[in-house]
């Protein structure tokens, strides 16, 4: 059973929980009872995985689900909100996270692209849609709202206009903690199966320094990495549909990590993103308005 970790709402998150991003429909209900059977209460979900409808039927868990790009015109937020909650089957969300900070142009298409191939943004800010999140919040629809993929300006620039604070702020495995939002990271196994993941990059899983160490504690270098995150205090949910690797990424609280192979492993980061929510050819784009900026909208 996981750990819980209390939110700034109160709410109690388990530390560990399932990842359904690369989950095809087809897999990704196996994999939640899976998860459900060997004790897992927390499924991360979002609209934009396009597999919300297999992912859940079940109040008792903690769920997080997230808002496209394409939703974040205030007009448009509590439309995305309950589309997700129909396709999950849910009355409440436990968690909702804005997915990134920059907006992409309305409509039904996941990516908006212009005729040149590149992404047709909006000038919506990410303070206005988060205004709109907050309403979810009065109407009972989400216990809670978050982030993901902020950067620390972006976080603090909403925690001081928010009326309801954000609880997470989910990103990147090797990311920082920052103050008063809890960190959930996402692919914390680095994320292998990714579609641009090239073949000659180093695998995480796979790095011969971490089996080693991962030897010694007689554990698998999934669950040294997934005990790194938690013993810091930070929320992980690894991805998988096998059914005994799910089993495996649970069993992260029956031993613990030296302070010696805590600061070994913190030492690994080699300050490289590899995660951006597209095809290769947006990767430089993208990094650019997540990682700096806010999208197309001028900072105040
Ligand atoms: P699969 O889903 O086929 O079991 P991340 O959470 O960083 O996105 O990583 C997901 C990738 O890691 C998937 O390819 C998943 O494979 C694989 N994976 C998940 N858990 C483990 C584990 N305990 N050992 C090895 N690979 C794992």
């Amino acid at each position: 059973m996981s750990a819980f970790v209390t939110l700034s709402s109160g709410q109690r998150m388990p530390m560990v929980g399932l990842g359904t991003w690369k989950s095809s429909p087809g897999q990704v209900k196996q994999a939640v009872l899976a998860a459900l059977d060997c004790g897992y209460r927390h499924v991360d979900c979002a609209a934009a995985y396009s597999n919300e409808q297999e992912a859940l039927r079940r109040e008792e868990v903690f769920i997080t689900s997230k808002l496209w790009n394409t939703k974040h015109d205030p007009g448009d937020v509590e439309e995305a909100c309950r589309t997700s909650l129909a396709h999950l089957g849910l009355s409440y969300l436990d968690l909702y996270l804005m997915h990134w900070p920059m907006a992409f142009q309305r409509g039904k298409e996941l990516m908006p692209r212009r005729e040149d191939g590149s992404i047709c943004y909006s000038d919506t800010h990410y303070r206005d849609t988060w205004a709109a999140m907050e309403s979810l919040v009065d109407k009972g629809l989400v216990k809670a709202v978050g982030l993901s993929n902020f950067n620390a300006r972006q976080t603090d620039d909403i925690i001081r206009m928010a009326r309801h604070k954000p609880v997470v702020n989910q990103c990147i495995h090797l990311c920082l903690r920052s103050v008063a939002v809890c960190v959930t990271a996402y692919s914390p196994l680095g994320s292998g199966d990714r579609p641009w993941a090239s073949p000659d990059e180093p695998s995480l899983l796979q790095d011969p320094q971490l089996g080693v160490i991962a030897q010694t504690y007689q554990k698998t270098p999934a669950q040294l990495i997934l005990r790194w995150h938690v013993q810091r205090g930070v929320v992980c949910i690894p991805k998988s549909v096998t059914p005994e690797r799910i089993k495996q990424n649970l069993q992260v609280f029956d031993f613990s990590l030296s302070e010696d192979d805590m600061k070994l492993i913190e030492s690994f980061n080699r300050n490289k993103r590899f995660i951006v929510p597209a095809v290769k050819g947006d990767v430089d784009e993208l990094i650019q308005t997540a990682g700096s900026q806010d999208g197309r909208v001028d900072d105040v």
